[in-house]
């Protein structure tokens, strides 16, 4: 299964990816690294381990269908099967979403629907939950809207600050992205409406 992973940050979610892969426990390959941040953690880490990184940057489109198109032909011509957002920080157009019906997943730092948006976990802290956690969705045209796949949750601790919670979540963001992505290579997630199924492994 070949990956195109959209990244706008550090890269860790990336990097457990192609762990996974090379490792032998996904049976996937990331093929494209792509990042709106020219100085984007995730395009060094793909730079050592030999994967190509392309820089889209959306200053230079003139508009946001511009930029995905120039995305979309660059994911493309990578022949990926499955786009994966992994701390991508722009809003997907139709433009993109028709390009890869049913095949982009994001993973969110928050238990959706709770806290979508940016900064779930300062959110989550702010409401005083005592457990928040993470999802790994199907993007569809909302924000953080789309049909959810796997979700982990962790303990919120009196004396967390944004900075422990948003590592005890990150910790299951690597246990549950290359998860969810193995069910996908597998053929085992059925989409019915707001639903994923996760059909049974076959023997
Ligand atoms: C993190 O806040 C993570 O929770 C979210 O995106 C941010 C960057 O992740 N998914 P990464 O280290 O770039 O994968």
């Amino acid at each position: 299964l070949r990956l195109g992973v959209l990244a706008s940050g550090g890269g860790t979610n990336l990097q457990a990816i192609i762990d996974r892969c090379r490792e032998g426990k996904l049976a996937a390959e990331v093929v494209l690294v792509l990042s709106n941040k020219p100085q984007a953690g995730a395009l060094q880490r793909a730079r050592s381990c030999g994967i190509p990184a392309v820089v889209v940057d959306h200053r230079h489109c003139p508009d946001r269908e511009a930029f995905d198109r120039r995305m979309v032909d660059a994911l493309r011509q990578a022949e990926v099967d499955l786009v994966i957002l992994a701390g991508f920080m722009r809003i997907l157009t139709p433009v993109f979403l028709s390009a890869f019906p049913q095949r982009i997943m994001n993973i969110h730092p928050g238990l959706l629907p709770a806290f979508p948006g940016i900064d779930a976990q300062r959110q989550a802290l702010e409401y005083g939950v005592k457990l928040a956690g993470c999802t790994v969705h199907f993007v569809d045209p909302g924000v953080d809207t789309g049909p959810i796949i796997i979700q982990a949750a962790v303990p919120v601790l009196d004396d967390d600050d944004e900075s422990s919670l948003a590592r005890r979540i990150l910790e299951q963001e690597h246990r549950i992205y290359p998860r969810a992505i193995q069910l996908y290579a597998e053929g085992r997630l059925r989409i019915e409406g707001r639903r994923v199924r996760i059909d049974q492994k076959v023997a």
